[in-house]
């Protein structure tokens, strides 16, 4: 039965996928040696096995794989909130919901607040998990351009102010933001949080990175900006600071939201793995947490720089990138004329090298940035990572004599001869509200 035939709900047209998850099965579907920059994934060092390991012989018992509470396992919220207690960003029991991972927490926000139709702002470059997610509720996105100080607020307000409408949530990434690896300055929160109120829009502040600064100082939250501010909705996760496999994250919400909030993950998973909440637990009851974050910085801090280093040798003046103060994620923009590759087939032919990257467009709701990508540094040891950009620039290099091949092509080559595919996704292929954008500034 082909798919056309099923019964299908009309939503089923906007459940876009995520190119970024996918690209996980088509890596482990490859059996020759492949650097992994693609997937925001942590070292593999970093991941504490050994206290994970301890832990059931220790803690679990039959308890621990029945039905646990919606909001939580009490034990875990109450490590996490005496945790939060000793940042500069504190918060209450009563406004923590414990999510499986960071994505449900982004399906509740979007769940709770969108509706079909609704506008919904997202950062232009973004974490097109998280637009895809709006886009499953019916959202229609406003992508607004990142420069290095995060999203351009001004912007956003004078794309709102041309489309006549008013935005009921906006989808923001503040620190070390996926995938640009930018941050937004305190004066565009400041501005952000006045424009939110204004329209009476929420913020859904994705903050998985914000415990990963390696450089400079930390910026106030929104949180710490607004306390308890009704319309920030934040959206955490264990994933990139503890392990992904963990699927535990958590929701900071106004305390008159966390019923709507139970009520809809009760209509998702009734409650988050309970074994995995243990695990969580015991690493922060251990005392170890402080400690890990600080060798977190440091060996992402070397990493990055390794990074740099290497794409310095052996890219030098043929891409431009960002230099993120933390998190995991460097943006790599072409230039000259390897601006004129399609990022989406440097990648196929990155594969074949031994690379794999995210191309710019899967990090666009409308498709944009065809000319660049995003590198993962956390996952890579420096060694790995100077093979890996060894391989990149051998890659753009046969990508740009695919580039002249096509002129020659389109000059009148046989047809039939295998020319450069430009496949790409359409922009304005998953929303409406595209066309207001002029281009990213990245
Ligand atoms: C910005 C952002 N939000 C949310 C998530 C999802 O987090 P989780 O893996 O905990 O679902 C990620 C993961 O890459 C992310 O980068």
């Amino acid at each position: 039965m082909s798919l056309s035939q099923f019964p299908l709900a009309r939503r089923a047209d906007q459940l876009v996928g995520s190119i970024i998850d996918s690209s996980t099965s088509l890596l482990a579907a490859q059996t020759h040696d492949i650097v992994r920059f693609a997937m925001g994934a942590p070292a593999s060092e970093a991941v504490p096995v050994e206290l994970f390991n301890s832990v059931p012989a220790k803690v679990y018992d039959a308890s621990t794989y029945t039905y646990g509470a919606t909001e939580g396992e009490p034990h875990l919220i109450d490590a996490l909130t005496g945790y939060l207690a000793s940042t500069a960003d504190p918060t209450a029991r009563e406004r923590i919901t414990i999510t499986s991972g960071g994505m449900q927490g982004l399906d509740l926000a979007f769940k709770i607040f969108v509706d079909p139709g609704d506008l919904v702002v997202v950062e232009s470059p973004t974490y097109t998990n998280g637009s895809a997610t709006a886009l499953s509720y019916g959202a229609e996105l406003l992508e607004v351009p990142v420069d290095d100080d995060g999203m351009i607020v001004d912007e956003l307000e004078a794309l709102v102010a041309a489309s006549g409408r008013t935005p009921k949530a906006i989808y923001t990434i503040p620190n070390f933001q996926n995938p640009s690896g930018t941050t937004m300055s305190t004066p565009r929160r400041r501005r952000l949080l006045e424009l939110a109120h204004r329209w009476n829009a929420v913020i859904i502040d994705d903050d998985p990175y914000g415990l990963l600064r390696f450089e400079g100082e930390d910026l106030p939250s929104f949180n710490q900006l607004s306390p308890n501010d009704p319309l920030v909705f934040s959206v955490r996760t264990f994933s990139k600071i503890l392990a992904p496999g963990l699927r535990v994250g958590w929701v900071e919400t106004d305390p008159a939201l966390q019923q709507l909030v139970i009520n809809a993950k009760q209509a998702m998973d009734t409650c988050t793995n309970v074994p995995g909440q243990h695990l969580v637990a015991e690493f922060i009851r251990s005392g170890r947490l402080d400690a890990h974050l600080d060798w977190l910085r440091a060996e992402y801090q070397g990493r990055r720089d390794a990074m740099q280093v290497s794409i310095d040798r052996h890219l030098g003046a043929r891409v431009r990138t960002t230099n993120p103060e933390g998190g995991f994620f460097l943006w790599v923009t072409l230039q000259g004329e390897d601006a004129k590759i399609d990022t989406q087939r440097l990648f196929d032919i990155a594969l074949a090298e031994g690379v794999a990257f995210i191309p710019g467009p899967a990090l666009s709701p409308g498709g944009r940035f065809s000319d660049a990508f995003r590198l993962c540094f956390a996952s890579c040891t420096p060694e790995r990572t100077e093979t890996g950009i060894i391989r990149l620039a051998a890659a753009i290099e046969k990508a740009k004599s695919e580039l002249s091949f096509t002129v020659d092509f389109e000059a009148g080559l046989p047809a039939g001869s295998n020319g450069v595919s430009h496949a790409g996704v359409p922009a304005g292929a998953y929303t409406s509200a595209n066309q207001l954008l002029e281009g990213g500034t990245l």
